[in-house]
């Protein structure tokens, strides 16, 4: 049996966000970001050293081979390290990756995050390369921003043009936070985050507001989260999101990722909120909603959102946590 490494990470959800390339190569972020590692919510992903001259990665999400252009920096980038710190001069790798998530892919869950997080440990793994978590973040971010996050369990930053992302707290440090995600629909997004960014970077007259707004929210974020404060920190998130979509609403064409379901479940945590409940919307790359709440209020807000005519009994809702970093193993050896 030949050998494979088996990894596993979990998306990390923004609360203040990443939206904004750097100029330039390297995939840096124009804006700070502040998050959270959903555990309960996993990616899982299989890697192979391809066979000897193959010269090609493959990889399969979800049972579909991917176009390889959005993987070719990460890839690229991987063999440049094994080159600089092996001294022998033989064949560089290549992978065979097959990964599967328990969520939907592309849809705005994060799935970029968890995926090339599993990607990064898996493939350094294989080609039999240790990498500090750091470098194993700087590698991720190559793939998607919000990745270089997903190599951290708990609360994490990842600062504007940062290479890598940290932990600022562990999970245990709020045990109670939940994160109900609410799957408006399970269709692939009609426009990729990357794509969406470059729109409003090239045609928002708010973006460069949005860059300014962002650096100065965070630091009322940090604080309360350091506090453990739901209201205040979901004001932050509720601002965050808000002006991130502003600034891509008013991109030209514009993006606007808003599905029926999306505003409904909006409108409820504002009543929720006003009756006490705490409810503390934010949205990402995609129509779903994402709620910040306490584990005793998570079965009435489940509730409330059933009885929503634009998302039905059936609506598909996951419960997340504050979550642990990946974890590897290694089979066939
Ligand atoms: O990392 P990407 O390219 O998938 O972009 C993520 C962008 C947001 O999810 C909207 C915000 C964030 O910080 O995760």
């Amino acid at each position: 049996m030949s050998r494979e490494v088996v990894c596993r990470a979990s998306p990390s959800l923004a609360l203040v966000k990443y939206w904004g390339k750097k100029p330039g190569r390297g995939n840096r972020p124009a804006t700070p970001s502040l998050a959270v590692t959903l555990g309960g919510i996993t990616t899982e992903t299989r890697v192979r050293l391809a066979p000897a001259h193959g010269h090609t990665d493959t990889v399969v999400l979800n049972g579909q081979t991917q176009p390889p252009e959005r993987f070719r920096p990460f890839f690229e980038s991987l063999r440049r390290r094994v080159r600089r710190r092996s001294s022998a001069q033989g064949d560089l790798p290549f992978f065979d990756v097959d990964s599967r998530n328990d969520f939907p892919s592309a849809a705005g869950l994060a799935s970029s995050s968890s995926g090339f997080a599993a990607l990064a440990l898996g493939c350094s793994r294989a080609a039999g390369l240790e990498l500090s978590v750091r470098e194993l973040s700087a590698l991720a971010r190559l793939g998607s921003a919000s990745a270089a996050r997903s190599l951290f369990g708990g609360f994490t930053l990842l600062p504007a043009g940062g290479r890598s992302a940290r932990q600022l707290h562990p999970p245990q440090h709020w045990p109670e936070l939940r994160i109900l995600v609410v799957v408006v629909s399970e269709q692939a997004k009609p426009i990729s985050s990357r794509r969406a960014m470059e729109a409003t970077r090239g045609s928002s007259p708010y973006y460069r507001a949005w860059l300014r707004d962002a650096a100065a929210l965070l630091p009322r974020a940090l604080e309360a989260l350091r506090r453990r404060d739901l209201e205040a920190l979901g004001e932050a998130a509720l601002v965050s999101y808000s002006r991130m979509h502003a600034a891509m609403i008013a991109a030209g064409p514009p993006v606007l990722y808003w599905l029926p379901g999306t505003v409904a479940a909006i409108h409820e945590c504002r009543r929720l909120r006003a009756e006490g409940i705490g409810a503390w919307e934010t949205l990402d790359a995609g129509p779903q909603v994402k709620i910040l709440c306490l584990a005793p209020d998570v079965a009435a807000i489940a509730e409330r959102l059933r009885r929503l005519p634009e998302l039905g009994p059936s609506v598909r809702l996951l419960e997340a946590r504050p979550g642990e970093g990946p974890v590897c193993g290694v089979t066939g050896e």
